[in-house]
């Protein structure tokens, strides 16, 4: 992809437009070893830039790993209270981050945030199966007959007949393991709420086969690693 070199530093870099050109101006960027002053010229995205001797990497899109804590809310912006992208902003001043698919507010554990659109609907579209493992805990426990029926298909109290998901017991009676491959509206609270069961705490551990690294506390993040990103691409079958 061509692109304008004052471009590639503001993105590269997420400095303005204005401060690329100054860096520019004082002579402190090289383009494939030489030193150039204008930001008109076209570079590709894997050209060799460099910025007081520094390699500058380009970055089409950002794919954010956050773990999510208590509290906030799974949106770009919210008069009340504080988002997933308010969390990141300050390390992404110029991206147009969203989270790609929720957590409640109560809820906790791995949000994916993206500017990237179409990767977003690739892994979110139902058709794509990229599934979604939370660890919940419950207050009271399960039995056999519960985890068939999450696996037969539960229907929810407004008729809502969802898909087959995995429910897993743990050495721990009331924390349990729960796997599914789509995203209605309060998914696990409603299907444990058809067996009277109320949801204690909920908490994302991974998406697709991408766990949540743990030694991100709550709030902290990090971007995905490419073969991250490789992982839950081939699993919605986007590439
Ligand atoms: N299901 C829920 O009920 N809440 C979440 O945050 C995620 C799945």
């Amino acid at each position: 992809m061509l692109m304008r070199l004052d471009k590639f530093l503001s993105d590269g870099l997420e400095i303005s437009r204005q401060d690329a050109k100054k860096l520019l101006g004082k002579g402190q960027v090289t383009v494939d070893g030489a030193v150039v002053k204008k930001g008109d010229i076209k570079v590709k995205d894997d050209t060799v830039v460099t910025v007081s001797g520094r390699k500058v990497e380009y970055k089409e899109f950002v794919y954010i790993m956050l773990n999510k804590p208590v509290g906030v809310v799974s949106a770009t912006d919210d008069k009340n209270d504080v988002t997933v992208v308010d969390l990141v902003k300050k390390d992404y001043p110029k991206r147009n981050l969203f989270p790609a698919g929720r957590l409640d507010k109560t809820s906790t554990g791995f949000v994916l945030l993206t500017d990237d659109g179409v990767f977003a609907h690739d892994i979110l579209a139902p058709k794509k199966h990229v599934s979604k493992e939370y660890t919940v805990t419950l207050y009271a426990p399960i039995n056999d007959e519960i985890i068939e029926k999450f696996n037969s298909g539960v229907t929810l109290a407004d008729g809502t007949l969802l898909k087959s998901a995995v429910l897993q017991a743990t050495d721990n009676p009331l924390v349990v393991k729960v796997i599914l491959k789509q995203g209605v509206y309060h998914q696990i609270k409603r299907m444990f709420g058809v067996f009277d069961i109320g949801v204690n705490g909920l908490h994302r551990t991974h998406i697709g086969t991408v766990a949540l690294d743990d030694s991100l506390a709550g709030g902290d993040y990090r971007e995905l690693t490419a073969e991250e990103l490789e992982k839950i691409y081939s699993q919605s079958g986007a590439n």
